[in-house]
């Protein structure tokens, strides 16, 4: 199941493309210029390259009936959290930056304890927050799931349809968020997503379940998704965030997931990455406190779609692998929605919980075709 679209700046993918190369630290650079300036087909001016600007040359077309998030909402994203100092500074984080919202992607306490996980997510203060089922709260899920269910009911802002954790979306302060239990709990998730996601007018569409496939996380996890939940969210525009393996990883912009043989189709600058119909990224933020695990070089090191990482042993810049003891362990992703008054730009930024920043990147949404019909 492919849905590639015949966008312009797609068609010139190969230009910039990783895939194929020997792979490992030592590959061709990927080139900051070409999709870039091949973007220049879609809705959003890119030649500022995301140097800022703003204005309405950056701006792309009138939304129409699209819906735009708010200029800067914030979002912040992680898994696998833990009980302990680590997750308590991380949500300390998530407050001090100013999020406007927190998306867990599965994995609470590890110790089956709902109130206990309660109390800590209450740290968060008025941040509303949304959840997905992890492998580690399955077997406490209807004590998980009362905390969410009191939450929800706090999170006035949102309105959401389906079952909370485990096949739910939410749309709120224009995001349209939808989490999914894929390989835990339910049924029908691609189903589900498809349905979302084509009825969707949003411009920001976020993809979140807790488990991993091999290729789309650092460490040793297995293939406990299948490929098509990816594929439909990249058909349809939709950024994939998954936690589960507990390091951090982003791959490059991806527009043949599930291919391994292609790459998965990754392209374009390390740092300014492509979502449209058919374009999508991924995230892994599973070092929400509870560890840090090492990088897997013998399954990864040939894989030629990471962009950054963040593991006990590696880093990740710009596709280069780096040994080193990397402290602290915990971090979180905040997106930045709509920013440089530009409804279809985003930040992106990996944080620790000691303040600094382990990588940066922008992301221009191309609406082309998102007609919400
Ligand atoms: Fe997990």
């Amino acid at each position: 199941m492919k849905h590639l679209q015949s966008l312009g700046w797609a068609a010139v993918a190969g230009l910039a493309c990783a895939c194929g190369t020997s792979g490992g630290a030592d590959r061709p650079a990927n080139t900051g210029g070409a999709a870039g300036t091949a973007g220049a087909a879609g809705a959003d001016a890119s030649a500022s390259g995301g140097a800022g600007g703003g204005g309405t040359t950056d701006s792309g077309p009138p939304l129409g009936d699209l819906v735009g998030p708010e200029p800067g909402l914030k979002l912040a994203l992680f898994g696998d959290q833990g009980n302990n100092a680590n997750s308590r500074a991380l949500l300390k984080l998530i407050v001090d930056q100013g999020a406007d919202a927190v998306v867990h992607l599965g994995d609470f306490d590890y110790a089956d304890d709902p109130v206990a996980w309660g109390a800590l997510m209450a740290e968060l203060g008025d941040i509303p927050w949304l959840a997905v089922v992890g492998n580690h709260d399955t077997d406490a899920w209807t004590g998980y799931r009362e905390v969410i269910d009191q939450q929800l009911a706090k999170f006035t802002a949102a309105t959401c349809t389906g079952e909370p954790g485990v096949q739910h979306a939410c749309t709120f302060r224009g995001v349209h968020v939808m989490l999914s239990g894929i390989g835990l709990m339910g049924t029908g998730h691609e189903a589900f997503l498809e349905g979302q996601l084509a009825s969707s007018k949003h411009v920001w569409r976020l993809c979140g379940w807790h488990l991993n496939q091999r290729d789309m996380q650092l460490g040793d996890k297995g293939d406990e998704t299948g490929w098509d939940v990816h594929e439909v969210c990249q058909a349809r525009g939709g950024i994939i965030v998954n936690g589960h393996e507990h390091s951090y990883g982003r791959t490059l912009t991806l527009t043949d997931v599930g291919n391994s043989a292609s790459g998965h189709g990754a392209t374009g600058p390390w740092d300014e990455l492509r979502v449209a119909l058919g374009s999508t990224y991924l995230i892994v933020s599973g070092a929400g406190g509870q560890s840090l695990r090492m990088y897997d070089a013998a399954e990864h090191d040939d894989d030629t779609w990471w962009a950054g990482g963040y593991a006990r042993d590696v880093r990740i810049d710009d596709g280069v692998r780096t040994d080193g003891l990397n402290l602290p362990a915990a971090g979180v992703v905040f997106l930045e929605l709509g920013v440089d008054g530009n409804p279809r730009k985003a930040r992106g930024k990996y944080q620790l919980v000691d303040g600094s920043v382990v990588d940066e990147w922008t992301t221009y949404v191309d609406t082309t075709g998102f007609s919400g019909g």
